[in-house]
């Protein structure tokens, strides 16, 4: 007997596809050729192109690109490491690990080290680069006293010396945000100083880019802690929301990439309002597009004589995808919230069924001074997780569509008719 029976791989044929195409949702889980031929450009890599064209015509360039979980930084990683070979580079790649600044050293040097010692190099730079290497490699395990200053500066020795022997080069240092999660403020201090140590030692230095991959919130702490030095050398760029042009081409590029047979469109078995009302859900954030299309071609494939996806199919997608989207988001927003706001939003979701609500209602509920409660409800207005509406004098807050269905466990989603019957 063999599984294949239960798979039941063949139910994707009746839309033409012979899997689902929004099943990975990250780039780690994704081959290069599959990220490079479901890249949509936006105006960010614009950007990102001029300023490869200067390091390949033999200037420099630091980038960082700074965006929420899911927004497309690993995959613009990908595409500029492909750029970079095409014309010869040599591209290091550094995953930031979590823990203290010894261990971040020593992945940047693992990162770069034996990749620079298999070119072709002068015995001395070799010598050189080899026991730079033979240091940081036993940094963490001899216990030895991290010197931030000397590493950042040793890190961009290695990058002078590649490029004095006309090498282009890439850095990419992805996932910059572990810093901050885990260490204490001495000791991320101390990797943040190494990161500024080696920045502006690269800073103009010929046939090299340095790209940072960083979460926005950690892009400021290293701003605040460096601001001058930090904003004059880094280009900067920040991942706008995905428009709604632009998820319609990433929908249906991951489509052809599944595609079997003739569909009757390219867009076949969705169509651009549904995508679009997806997008909306999603607050146009790439990931959450996809993990809620997933669903949603779940559920039209289980419907019984559905012919293509429907807004019903996106709202019980949405509802299938509820755990995997409460994981994430409640992750993100303890990052950006404090613990009464984080409080006062779940309690609108879980007590209020994600509102209306007044703010007096709140209070009442929560033993909070009611002024209070307001100023709370308005930053969480300002910050696009309620909306706010007004009847008659009061105001009123609801929770945003995505945070109802997770949180709140309600339908948000209306069909057509249901938004016309209420008009
Ligand atoms: N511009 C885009 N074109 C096509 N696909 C995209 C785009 N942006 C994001 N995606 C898709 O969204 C998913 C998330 O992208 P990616 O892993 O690069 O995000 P990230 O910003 O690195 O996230 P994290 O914060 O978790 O590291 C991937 O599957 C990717 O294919
Ligand atoms: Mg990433």
């Amino acid at each position: 007997m063999s599984y294949d029976i239960l798979i039941k791989k063949d139910k994707y044929k009746q839309f033409n596809l012979r899997g689902n195409p929004f099943v990975k949702t990250s780039a780690e889980a994704m081959t290069e050729e599959e990220i490079l031929k479901t890249l949509v450009f936006t105006a960010e890599d614009e950007s990102i192109a001029t300023n490869i064209d200067i390091v390949l015509s033999g200037g420099g360039a630091t980038l960082s690109l700074v965006g929420d979980y899911g927004t497309g930084k690993s995959v613009r990683a990908i595409a500029i490491s492909d750029t970079f070979k095409r014309h010869n580079g040599v591209v290091f790649f550094c995953k930031v690990p979590s823990g203290d600044p010894a261990r971040y050293a020593k992945a940047l040097f693992e990162a770069v080290c034996p990749e620079a010692l298999s070119l072709e190099l002068p015995p001395e730079d070799k010598d050189f680069i080899f026991e730079t290497y033979e240091y940081y490699k036993n940094l963490v395990m001899k216990n030895f006293e991290l010197d931030s200053h000397k590493a950042g500066k040793d890190l961009a020795n290695i990058f002078s010396v590649l490029s004095k022997n006309n090498y282009i080069t890439c850095f990419i240092i992805d996932e910059f945000e572990e810093l901050a999660s885990g260490g204490n403020e001495k000791e991320i201090r101390e990797a943040f100083t190494l990161t500024r140590e080696y920045l502006s030692r690269v800073h103009g230095l010929n046939k090299h880019m340095t790209v940072i991959c960083s979460s926005p919130k950690s892009w400021h702490m290293v701003k605040e802690v460096h601001p001058a030095v930090i904003s004059r050398i880094m280009g900067e760029i920040e991942f706008e929301e995905l428009d709604n042009d632009a998820a319609v081409e990433l929908v249906s590029k991951r489509l052809k990439l599944y595609r079997e047979g003739d569909a009757p469109d390219p867009l076949f078995p969705f169509t651009r309002e549904i995508i679009e009302r997806a997008n909306e859900v999603s607050f146009h954030n790439p990931r959450y597009l996809l993990v809620i299309l997933r669903s949603t071609l779940e559920a039209a494939l289980k419907r019984e004589g559905s012919q293509k996806v429907d807004l019903n199919d996106l709202d019980t997608g949405i509802r299938l995808a509820r755990g995997k989207l409460s994981t994430s988001i409640l992750k993100r927003m303890k990052e950006e919230l404090t613990s009464r706001e984080l409080e006062i939003f779940l309690k609108i979701c879980e007590k209020f069924n994600g509102g209306p609500v007044f703010a007096s209602q709140l209070a009442e509920s929560l033993d909070i001074d009611q002024g209070n409660v307001s100023r709370y409800l308005n930053k969480l207005a300002k910050m696009g997780y309620l909306k706010q509406t007004r009847d008659g004098q009061k105001v009123l807050f609801e929770a945003k569509e995505l945070y109802i269905v997770v949180f709140a466990k309600r339908k948000a989603i209306k069909s057509e008719t249901q938004e016309k019957n209420e008009d």
